[in-house]
């Protein structure tokens, strides 16, 4: 099996498929224009499923499409089409913010879509607007009653949550989850890419968001799905379901068997990494497959990521951690 230098396994591969976002989230990309990716240099849907398809073969078994935001990539059911048939893949699911999905969740599911996870911070309508900067509360709400009528089961809500802006909402987004039958799963804020500001005031801990919910909602802890998965998943004593990614205050680096693959094809070994490794370049000089493997395992053999581990030893030592000092690639442009 294929194993990194800490002995993680090639598992998970998260797909973007355009850079392109139709809401400008304080937490990820607060700038109104940006240095968009060429369009001749993003995948074609014929490269991404070759890709994925070798990515297969050396092990993943779990691909995520997200972006930007991916329900911008015209015809994106043409992809999902293409790779829900890869052999040996287990689970194929897609990020969304959810502006678009009530018009195009029906193609998505035939095309075989299994699952989705729909970003949704808050459900009051002026703060929705002062997070996310554009779109419309409404939208999103009508695109996540669309995938349940639809069928796509589970459907997660990520809600990221930072202080003094939403950490009021936590009980709101867990009662309207309940009541619905939808999995929430709760974001540790994370300094991400280099332009959202973040500090770690901002941050509401796994503990502090747990403590809000039990006080309310008595929980007990399940533990990560298959012992590797980010999130750490809670039930309701009373039924139901709740996770939370808690990458700043419990990483999960020993256990992280995701790599990324950017739009324009850079595969990308860490959320906070630095640079990507071209496979693009690779597959437009005519490698091989063959070729194109030994890269890829030659690329993960040598992997030594742990930068979520790192940052709570800094944020933990006298000198502290300023996320200014390490430039990272846009979240908008890793998908997250
Ligand atoms: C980058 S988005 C891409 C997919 C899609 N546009 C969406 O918003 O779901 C993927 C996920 O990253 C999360 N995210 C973005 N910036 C974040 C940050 N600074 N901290 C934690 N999560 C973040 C978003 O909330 C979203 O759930
Ligand atoms: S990519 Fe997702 S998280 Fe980032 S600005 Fe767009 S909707 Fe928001």
């Amino acid at each position: 099996m294929l194993q990194d230098i800490y002995n993680r396994p090639l598992k998970d591969l998260r797909i973007s498929v355009t850079d392109r976002c139709n809401f400008r989230c304080t937490y990820c990309i607060p700038f109104d224009e940006y240095e968009w990716i060429d369009k001749k240099e993003i995948l074609t849907f014929e490269e991404i499923a070759r890709l994925a398809n070798l990515f297969v073969q050396l092990g993943v078994d779990k691909l995520r499409l997200t972006g930007g935001e991916p329900l911008l990539r015209r015809d994106l059911e043409k992809l999902i089409s293409k790779l829900s048939s890869l052999n040996g893949l287990e689970d194929l699911c897609l990020t969304t913010n959810g502006s678009l999905l009530a018009e195009k969740v029906s193609a998505l599911k035939s095309a075989g879509l299994r699952r989705i996870n729909v970003s949704l911070d808050t459900l009051n309508p002026e703060k929705f607007a002062r997070i996310r900067r554009r779109g419309d509360l409404a939208k999103v709400l009508e695109g996540l009653f669309a995938a349940k009528l639809y069928g796509l089961h589970p459907i997660k809500i990520n809600a990221v949550i930072e202080r003094g802006v939403n950490d009021d909402n936590i009980i709101d987004l867990v009662e309207f989850s309940r009541k619905n039958g939808f999995a929430i799963r709760f974001i540790e804020y994370m300094d991400v890419g280099n332009s959202n500001n973040w500090t770690s005031e901002k941050l509401v801990s796994k503990k502090e968001i747990l403590e809000i919910i039990d006080a309310r909602y008595p929980l007990r802890e399940v533990g990560r799905d298959k012992g590797s998965a980010p999130s750490v998943d809670y039930q309701f004593i009373d039924g139901g379901d709740l996770g939370v990614i808690a990458s700043v205050t419990e990483p999960f680096c020993s256990s992280c068997s995701r790599a990324r693959l950017t739009a324009d094809g850079k595969l990308v070994t860490c959320l906070f990494s630095a640079t990507g490794h071209d496979l693009k370049k690779l597959l437009r000089n005519g490698a091989t497959d063959e070729e194109i493997i030994e890269i890829i395992s030659g690329i993960w053999r040598k992997r030594t990521d742990r930068y979520s581990d790192e940052r709570l030893e800094a944020m933990n030592s006298a000198d502290g951690y300023r996320a200014k000092d390490h430039k990272k690639i846009e979240m908008i442009s890793l998908g997250g």
